[in-house]
This record gives C-alpha cells, sequence and structure tokens, in this order.
C-alpha cells in the first residue's frame, strides 16, 4: 500500500515536471520573435550564388512578415578562402546568431566549420557546395539544401538531343557524330564531376554519337571561358559544332569568344548552359544560347528560409519541402529553351 502511495506521488511528480518542461518549450517557441542568421558564401564574384544571395535577403524580408517575425541576415563573402570562412563562422558564434548558413569554399574541408558549430550548439545548413555525407552525418544539426547535379547533366543532354531532331545543321560535316567541346566548372566540385558525366552518358542513351575535341576548366567563370574558348577555336575552327558548359556564365564566355571570332553565322555551334541566372536567360531569348537548365535559386532560398524557421522553432517544415533522411532539402531542375521561356523569369 505504501509503496504504491509513493509510486503514485513519483508518476505526478514526474508529469508535472515533464509537462512544465513542454509548456517552456511551448512559451519560448511563441516568444521568438527574431531569428539571427548568419551566412558565409564561398565568393559573391560568381554569378549565380549572387543571385541565390539577393534571393535569401528578399526570401528573409517576406516570410518575416509572414510569420510575424524579425529575420535578421547578415552575408560575409569568404572571398574563396577557406580559413577566412572558419574565421566568419568563429564570428557568427560570437554574435550568438541563431543558425549558420555556409556555401563551403573547399567542400571537402567542412571540418573546422562543424567542430565549431557543434561545440557552441549552432545548427548549419550547408548549401549548394555539397559536402560528402560522413561530413553532414558528424552531427544530427547539420543540414544541405541543393539541388540534383544529375538531373542538371541529363537535362542538358535532352535540350540537344530534341534539337538534333529538328535541326539536321548541327552536325555540320554530316559525319553523324557530334563533335563537341566540354566547359567544366571547379575541379573536385560535385556539381562539375556530375553534370560532365551526366549529360554525356545523356547523349549517348539516346543514341548520338559523339566526339569530345576538347575538354577544359574555367571555374564558372565567364573570362576564363572565353579565353579557353579562343584557344578551342585556334585549335579546332568550325569543327566544334557543340559546346557544353557546365554553367551559363561559361556558356555566356564561350558565346562572347565566338562572336569575337568572326564565324559565319552557319559555322557557329550550339552552345548549351546550366544555371538559369538572368544573363543566362537573356541569351536564350536572345537566340544565343541554345538553352539553358533552371538551378532554381529562388527555390533553394525559399527552402533555406523554410528550414532555418523549422529548425530554430522547432516547427514542422512546411509541406511544399521534404526534409530527407532528417538531413537533405533537394529542389528539382527544369528546362529552359526559348520556347519555355517566361519574360517574368528574366525580370525576377
Ligand atoms: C553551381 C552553379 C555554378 C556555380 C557553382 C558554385 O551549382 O551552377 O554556376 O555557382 O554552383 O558552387
Amino acid at each position: 500500500m505504501k509503496g504504491s502511495k509513493a509510486f503514485i506521488l513519483v508518476f505526478i511528480l514526474f508529469s508535472i515536471i515533464v509537462s512544465s518542461g513542454c509548456n517552456q518549450d511551448k512559451i519560448k517557441r511563441e516568444k521568438k520573435k527574431e531569428i539571427t542568421i548568419g551566412v558565409s558564401v564561398y565568393d559573391t564574384y560568381d554569378t549565380f550564388i549572387k543571385g541565390l544571395v539577393d534571393d535569401m535577403v528578399k526570401a528573409a524580408k517576406k516570410k518575416g512578415n509572414e510569420w510575424g517575425m524579425k529575420i535578421s541576415i547578415e552575408i560575409k563573402n569568404a572571398g574563396n578562402n577557406q580559413m577566412e570562412q572558419n574565421a566568419q563562422m568563429e564570428d557568427f558564434i560570437e554574435k550568438g546568431y541563431d543558425i549558420a548558413c555556409i556555401n563551403l569554399v573547399d567542400r571537402t574541408d567542412a571540418s573546422t566549420i562543424i567542430d565549431k558549430a557543434k561545440s557552441a550548439n549552432i545548427p548549419v545548413i550547408f548549401f549548394n557546395r555539397e559536402l560528402v555525407k560522413e561530413d553532414l552525418n558528424r552531427w544530427n544539426k547539420l543540414y544541405y539544401v541543393g539541388a540534383d547535379a544529375g538531373l542538371s547533366g541529363k537535362l542538358q543532354g535532352e535540350i540537344l538531343v530534341n534539337e538534333i531532331k529538328n535541326n539536321k545543321n548541327i552536325d555540320k560535316n554530316k559525319d553523324g557524330i557530334i563533335q563537341y567541346v566540354l566547359l567544366e566548372g571547379e575541379p573536385g566540385h560535385n556539381d562539375s564531376l556530375v553534370r560532365s558525366i551526366s549529360v554525356i552518358n545523356e547523349l549517348r542513351d539516346n543514341g548520338l554519337q559523339v566526339q569530345c575535341l576538347q575538354d577544359d576548366i574555367a571555374n564558372w567563370n565567364r573570362d576564363q571561358a572565353a579565353n579557353k574558348m579562343e584557344q578551342i577555336l585556334k585549335n579546332w575552327g568550325d569543327k566544334v559544332e557543340v559546346v557544353l558548359a557546365n554553367n551559363d556564365d561559361m556558356a555566356l564566355g564561350a558565346i562572347d569568344a565566338i562572336e569575337a571570332g568572326n564565324i559565319h553565322d552557319n559555322n557557329k555551334p550550339v552552345v548549351l548552359g546550366i544555371d538559369g541566372t538572368v544573363v543566362g536567360l537573356e541569351a536564350v531569348r536572345d537566340n544565343k544560347l541554345l538553352g539553358t537548365v533552371l538551378n532554381d535559386a529562388k527555390g533553394q532560398a525559399d527552402a533555406i528560409l523554410e528550414l532555418v524557421k523549422s529548425i530554430v522553432t522547432q516547427d514542422e517544415l512546411t509541406g511544399e519541402y521534404k526534409l530527407i533522411e532528417n538531413k537533405y532539402i533537394r529542389l528539382p531542375y527544369s528546362i529552359v529553351t526559348r520556347d519555355k521561356l517566361k519574360e517574368e523569369m528574366i525580370q525576377d
């Protein structure tokens, strides 16, 4: 009898402690009126990243209004220097921000940031430059938002496959083989590696015969791509039928070189990009770029903000986005050719 009374008493006390804990959590959640975010990007010189950051700032403002919260967001540029980015993370910790969003400089060197975040208990959303799974699994408050690189290469290939069906002139020398050049992003970057392989697989899977004339690295950069393309044209002249670029900026660099090369319109190779940046979409509209693959910066910015809120306030992640394996949000890519392009896509 005595024993069961004691049990009931312990049970009641335990229930009070648990429920007051829940109430405290609830109060904490209800009271959260401001979220502070530190963002560090590998390099704001990069057109796609610059656009993504602008979209994050816009999304923070819009969602702050919707949620009745103040969202403070500080953006830092790591200037392509991992040590600098590590110091920026330190600064976010010192400022007591709720969360950090990191676009890694070196995707193979995430350990300093992870260790700092873990010891200060600040969750991190990595984005765009995908780190290996082993790193992401080192702590349960690490996340990744990005797109599926394999799909972008596949869709780039699909644009060319469809175009070749209607336009036999792409195979200029009519040898039944597509002579192409490949302009790749940074060496070791997941998107460059995967896009380069998946675009060619897509062409082959659709029965096209292809021949690589030259494969060059241009680090996502328009000027570097223009220089490389100038050299390629010196080496191969009008033998080049197709230019496959891992992103729009490099595709535009190739177009710069082709235009400077005074090549007759009938002899110009077709050029394909990936990203759907404003300048890329304009080139599609102006018929300079055969097509691009939309790397949904607005969607990624939106998803990052939604994930931030759900982590910081412990609310559920809202319907549109799915957190895969409690870690990843991946957004789809889509094809943009001239017939699919809408003017409002260019104007924001
Ligand atoms: C890619 C994008 C490139 C470049 C790179 C930087 O996803 O297509 O243009 O921005 O990210 O990590």
